[in-house]
């Protein structure tokens, strides 16, 4: 179920990237959720200030994506926090979405992303969310160990969702075995 009437599973990547570095960040973990072996999921990219409810709702796991500013997440992130958290908590409240949906995140700081990192933990427990793959929370330049972190965290939490009729093995494997397309 999903908001754009597309009948596979649907991977939600919210994320705030305003300057070319955070949007390379983003594109590694998009090369990875969008990575050629995953088939049947469906991943639907929106901007933390456009997110709404609805997409929260229509979405079965989660990948956010933020920088660290003023010592916690972005103010776009915490805005898509703010704004869908009355109306989910409301539905899962009412038994209508499942418990402990998948989540995971990156983080990119400048210098400190420690704020940043505890406060995700704590709003994504909040919405009733479990960790489901490594999240990355990181300062400094991009590496190539980061970039296949990255790489890693898309594929895993895309994998997560496959029909597991299609590739049984493919979920449990996907972060042993990717390699980066481009
Ligand atoms: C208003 C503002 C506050 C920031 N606060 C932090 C912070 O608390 N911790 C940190 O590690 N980086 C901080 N940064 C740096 C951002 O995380 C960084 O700008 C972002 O990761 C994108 O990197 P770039 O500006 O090199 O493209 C801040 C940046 C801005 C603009």
């Amino acid at each position: 179920m999903n908001a754009t009437n597309d009948s596979r599973p649907t991977l939600l990547v919210v994320h705030h990237s305003p300057t070319p570095l955070l949007r390379a960040v983003r594109d590694a973990a998009l090369d990875g959720a969008r990575h050629p072996e995953i088939e049947g999921v469906n991943v639907r990219v929106v901007e933390a200030l456009d997110a709404t409810a609805a997409d929260v709702l229509a979405a079965d796991a989660y990948l956010l994506g933020t920088s660290a500013n003023f010592g916690y997440i972005s103010g776009a992130l915490k805005h898509f926090f703010d704004s869908t958290f009355a109306e989910y908590n409301a539905a899962a409240e009412a038994g209508d979405v499942p418990k402990g949906r998948p989540v995971s995140w990156w983080i990119r700081g400048g210098y400190d992303v420690t704020g940043a990192a505890k406060a995700i933990r704590s709003l994504t427990t909040g919405f009733g969310w479990e960790i489901a793959a490594e999240p990355v929370e990181f300062v400094g330049e991009p590496d190539d160990a980061t970039n296949e972190k990255l790489l890693e965290l898309g594929g895993t939490m895309a994998a997560l969702l496959m029909d597991p009729t299609t590739d049984p093995t493919m979920a449990q494997t996907m972060d042993q075995t990717m390699e980066d397309p481009r």
